[in-house]
């Protein structure tokens, strides 16, 4: 089966595109490693190429939030929501005042506290050895005691980042769990004076912190208006007035887990349990949605073909949320949609996830002014599929695709 038909399709290298920003991880991009996180350079050749002065940006999967740093770069208002509550902290960190803090004093404060401050986490003695565990809780103590919100945002990150270290998380993995290679880490930590490299990876990642909050303000952020919203559905949530541009990268077919992920930092921050398994259930395709009229016939063509019935409800329910909660959204969007999706496959089969947002949203009235189709550099890899047209073993770049749609 093949999926040809005429529509502007343009090849481009978004890092190429855009030289103000210097690379991928410049400023604060690169300070945690959220999943599936958007190349800054891909939302400012948007705003550099469509937005003009005073439009309003919105995106409801923001994730780490970089719609929103580029958009405070370009000197846009913007709104930003997202299912998982880390948006918020990470964001204040991502756009933080360049701080004035002494860090040697105040890692020397940390190293003195005695408070302790016990996360709301049934299966913590599964994901840290007893050692580490009444350490930590001090250590957390001291964080959340910080009245001083600029200290507090510095040593959140790097917090963070050196506690799952000292779990037996597999932090290669993009979910949450325990492997030979991480217990053999934690292994190696306890066999070495760890309380000393806590320390030093701490005191690492605060300057690693400094370093990029400088190189943001390089970037000269404009004091523009925002909202950022953790834990918000998007299937359910309301925009309270009518925003220019939406830019998003909505969550993945061969879905990610963004809570599972992030769960050990969410308990650690003082996120309770209950909380957490109630985002969980929010998240899309492992959730029961309302259902929503998919205006796409390629869609309904692949869906034919789906046998297996476990495959058709996380398909159905993929489209229906991500559609559901999008269709929504843009009667309330004036200007431009971006949508920017990754390749997906289902039973090794690659599904046009681009092409069925397009007909989709243009079906609702909006112009297909072109997509741009990117190899993703940083993966850059092949990979072997059948091909639908053929139905033999192709190889293949992995892309993404940024859809460009006008009002
Ligand atoms: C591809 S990621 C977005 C990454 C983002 N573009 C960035 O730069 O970090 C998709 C996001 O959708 C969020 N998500 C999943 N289900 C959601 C829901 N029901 N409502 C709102 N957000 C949801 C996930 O938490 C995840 O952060």
């Amino acid at each position: 089966m093949g999926y040809i038909d005429n529509m502007p399709r343009k090849q481009i290298t978004f890092r190429d595109e855009v030289t103000e920003i210097p690379s991928t991880t410049y400023g604060t991009f690169g300070l945690y490693g959220y999943p599936a996180k958007f190349i800054p350079q891909v939302i400012a050749y948007i705003l550099d190429e469509y937005a003009k002065m005073g439009m309003t940006v919105f995106d409801p999967f923001a994730g780490y939030g970089t719609v929103g740093v580029v958009s405070s770069v370009y000197g846009h208002d913007y709104e930003l929501w997202d299912l998982n509550p880390l948006l918020e902290t990470l964001h204040k960190v991502a756009t933080m005042k360049q701080p004035k803090q002494d860090v040697d004093s105040l890692l020397a404060e940390m190293k003195c506290y005695t408070h302790e401050f016990i996360p709301d986490w049934s299966n913590l003695s599964y994901w840290f050895p007893e050692e580490f565990l009444s350490f930590l809780f001090r250590i957390w103590g001291f964080y959340h005691s910080l009245t001083d919100e600029e200290a507090k945002l510095l040593l959140t990150i790097p917090l963070l980042k050196i506690t799952r270290i000292f779990s037996y998380d597999d932090i290669q993995r993009q979910k949450l769990s325990k492997s030979p290679k991480s217990k053999k880490r934690v292994g190696q930590l306890l066999k070495d004076n760890w309380q000393d490299i806590f320390y030093e990876k701490v005191k690492e990642e605060v300057y690693a912190v400094i370093k990029g909050v400088a190189e943001h303000h390089r970037l000269s952020p404009k004091p523009v208006e925002s909202a950022v919203r953790g834990g918000v559905d998007a299937l359910t949530m309301d925009l309270a007035e009518e925003m220019d541009i939406l830019i998003t990268s909505p969550p993945y077919l061969q879905a990610q887990e963004y809570i599972r992920h992030a769960k050990m930092d969410l308990f650690w921050l003082g996120y309770p349990e209950s909380l957490i398994r109630e985002l969980s259930k929010r998240e899309i395709p492992y959730r029961d949605v309302e259902p929503c009229e998919i205006k796409s016939d390629i869609y309904h063509k692949m869906r034919e073909q789906i046998e297996e019935e476990h495959l058709l409800n996380i398909f159905d329910v993929y489209f229906q949320g991500v559609l559901g909660a999008l269709t929504r959204l843009q009667e309330k969007i004036s200007s431009y949609l971006f949508l920017f999706v990754g390749p997906a496959t289902l039973r090794g089969q690659p599904v046009p996830i681009d092409d069925i947002f397009r007909q989709h949203f243009t079906a609702l009235g909006w112009t297909h002014e072109v997509t741009l189709v990117d190899t993703i550099v940083a993966r850059r890899m092949f990979f072997y599929n059948n091909n639908p047209a053929t139905g033999l073993r192709d190889k293949r770049m992995r892309t993404e695709s940024l859809l460009v749609l006008r009002r």
